[in-house]
């Protein structure tokens, strides 16, 4: 028998934050377009195969499960890292550099909480930097 209708308070994670997954997939859908139509970001795009629908659903996936979302990235890949993700990707400077600022304007673009938008833009930005062994400014 129930005897309280009251929901029990759970933690809200930085996915229920965000908006969702369909907040993700629409930034992440922004950063490839970007990637794709501004030169600024030609050596980032060169790296990536013609078809970028892959890494739409990739990335989409990863970022829903390291915002605290559902974990199918993870579980579909037992062992797999962002590093190990990359071991075959030359990374340099530049292309980092390009990463973080075209993930910068699309969550900027597309994240509605403006506070949060930065946070998660400085967080991610700091991660492919880090990624290339570059120190973030
Ligand atoms: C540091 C600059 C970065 C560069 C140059 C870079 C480049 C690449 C390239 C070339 C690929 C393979 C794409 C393809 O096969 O078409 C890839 C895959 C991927 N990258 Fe990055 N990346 C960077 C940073 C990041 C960061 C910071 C994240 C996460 C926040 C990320 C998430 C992913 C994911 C999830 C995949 C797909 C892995 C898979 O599906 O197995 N990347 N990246």
């Amino acid at each position: 028998m129930q005897t309280s209708t009251q929901a029990t308070a759970q933690p809200r994670t930085a996915y229920d934050l965000v908006g969702g997954r369909s907040v993700v997939r629409d930034f992440v859908d922004r950063f490839y377009d970007l990637m794709a139509a501004d030169p600024a970001y030609a050596e980032l795009r060169a790296l990536h195969a013609p078809d970028l629908a892959p890494m739409r659903a990739s990335l989409t996936d990863f970022l829903s499960a390291w915002l605290g979302g559902p974990r199918d990235w993870f579980d579909e890949r037992p062992g797999v890292c962002m590093m190990s993700a990359h071991r075959g990707v030359a990374m340099s400077e530049a292309a980092a550099r390009q990463w973080a600022e075209a993930m910068t304007r699309a969550v900027t673009e597309r994240v509605p909480d403006k506070g949060l938008a930065d946070k998660l833009a400085e967080a991610l930005s700091s991660m492919a930097l880090g990624m290339a062994g570059v120190e973030a400014a």
